[in-house]
């Protein structure tokens, strides 16, 4: 069997991965993929990034499944159109992608439903946002209701900050928000204190099955500083999601939000992505929905997973879910993102990477950034040059007994790889190490 993975970052490279791996699988396609895919004997990059166009390769290429990485072509209803052509595709359709693509439809489904999260309240105007925030007073979080790659959020610590926030999310949006077709629009939220985790879930529409628990590390900087970004590393299992924090969030977020997707006609088949904010009392609540695979959290999930992810996804996608089972590693799962000079807010492109070591069974470097560059296509890949092509430019990540050997094996591998301007975190895993 065939099968196309849709996306270009270090998530896709870790799905195209493990599903090349499957029994049935003969072949990955990806789309449009990356340097390290195009590095993989066993996938082929397909430069193609339209669904329609997809749809096409898809029916012509006899495609058994197609799985979408990120969130962009499933908020633009990528799905829907395979599925209106008879097309396996494993995914949440477009009304369901709302979850993510729609953080104010997000807030208004689950105080429907009574999901934990954060009170809230939606602004488009800023003068009666500005007077918001000066009733409610800082810390507050403002968000802008759009697709920004994790960007469009400032945890604000002074009204100041929050002031500035909401003006520039309704002015001049330096953020670059992709806005929804209603126009520009911000969140404005009660700050959450705790401790953060994703908790993602596969789900057929009616049977769901937890993957392991995992924690990313949203800013630049080592001790969570500095500016956030899609995420600098992760590993799993998260220690925060005790075995009752677990029964927790099945209970409270996960089932009462899928069972509210289906009331509400938006049957959810995917990967449904909680992130989590667990407080003192070990009390979960939503930060936030995704509609897919965190990244980096897909890359430690997917180095852990025993299962075979090709029947995974076939039975999710075809509402059988409930015939498998899911078998983990059980030993901790650590990557360390290296990112490109200037990243998050000007990553430059076209740095040479060396030194990337080669595979083995508790060590393997996820591509995201990263282009071939060379002669011809007709040219072997060995020819070419790797080069930085984007802001976070691989995901080094190591199996290994416990978080801190975890860490020690992948930055021990980060420091043998070099490109101009890399930058890394050295204390991935920390709230681990430190509890
Ligand atoms: P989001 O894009 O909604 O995940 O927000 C990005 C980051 O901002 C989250 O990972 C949290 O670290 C932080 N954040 C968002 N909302 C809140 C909140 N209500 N309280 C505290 N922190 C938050
Ligand atoms: N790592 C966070 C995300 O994928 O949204």
């Amino acid at each position: 069997m065939k099968v196309l993975v849709i996306g270009s970052g270090g998530r896709e490279h870790a799905l195209a991965w493990r599903l090349a791996q499957c029994a049935r699988v003969q072949g990955v396609f990806v789309a449009p993929g990356n340097g390290g895919t195009a590095l993989e004997p066993a996938m082929k990059n397909l430069p193609l990034t339209r669904p329609a166009e997809l749809a096409e390769f898809a029916a012509a290429e006899k495609i058994a499944l197609t799985v979408v990485g990120p969130e962009a072509p499933l908020a633009a209803g990528a799905v829907d159109l395979f599925r209106e052509r008879g097309l396996p595709i494993f995914g949440p359709t477009r009304a369901a992608a709302e979850l993510e693509s729609s953080k104010a439809f997000a807030k208004a489904f689950m105080q429907r439903h009574g999901i934990p999260t954060a009170r809230h309240a939606t602004f488009t105007d800023a003068a009666a946002a500005r007077a918001h925030v000066g009733l409610r007073g800082a810390p507050i979080v403002v968000k802008a209701d759009g697709l920004a790659a994790g960007k469009g959020v400032v945890v604000a610590m002074s009204v100041a900050e929050a002031h500035a926030a909401i003006d520039d999310m309704l002015g001049a949006n330096t953020l670059g928000v992709a806005h929804n077709d209603a126009g520009a629009r911000v969140v404005i939220e009660e700050f959450m204190p705790g401790e953060e985790a994703s908790f993602i879930v596969v789900s057929d529409g009616r049977t769901v099955l937890p993957l392991a628990t995992s924690q990313d590390h949203k800013r630049i900087g080592d001790g969570d500083t500095g500016p956030n970004t899609g995420g600098m590393g992760a590993y799993s299992p998260a220690p925060v999601v005790t075995p009752n924090v677990h029964a927790r969030v099945m209970q409270e977020i996960i089932r009462p939000t899928l069972a509210g997707m289906a009331a509400e006609g938006r049957p959810f088949t995917g990967f449904l992505y909680a992130g989590l904010m667990i407080d003192a009392e070990g009390r979960p609540r939503t930060v936030e929905f995704n509609c897919r695979l965190g990244d980096p959290e897909a890359q430690v999930i997917l180095m852990r997973l025993k299962s075979d992810l090709f029947e995974v996804l076939h039975h999710a996608a075809h509402g059988t879910l409930d015939r498998v089972e899911l078998q983990w590693d059980r030993r901790t799962a650590l990557g360390v993102v290296m990112a490109s000079a200037g990243y998050p807010a000007k990553p430059r492109s076209g740095d040479t990477i060396t030194g990337l070591p080669a595979d083995t069974a508790d060590l393997k470097v996820f591509h995201a950034g990263t282009a071939l560059r060379g002669s011809d296509a007709a040219g072997g890949a060995a020819d070419r040059t790797l080069v930085t092509s984007g802001g976070r430019v691989l995901c080094v990540t190591a199996l290994a007994d416990g978080v801190r050997a975890a860490q020690a094996r992948a930055l021990g591998a980060v420091r043998g790889i070099h490109f101009a301007g890399a930058q890394w975190r050295n204390d991935i895993g920390h709230r681990a190490l430190h509890a």
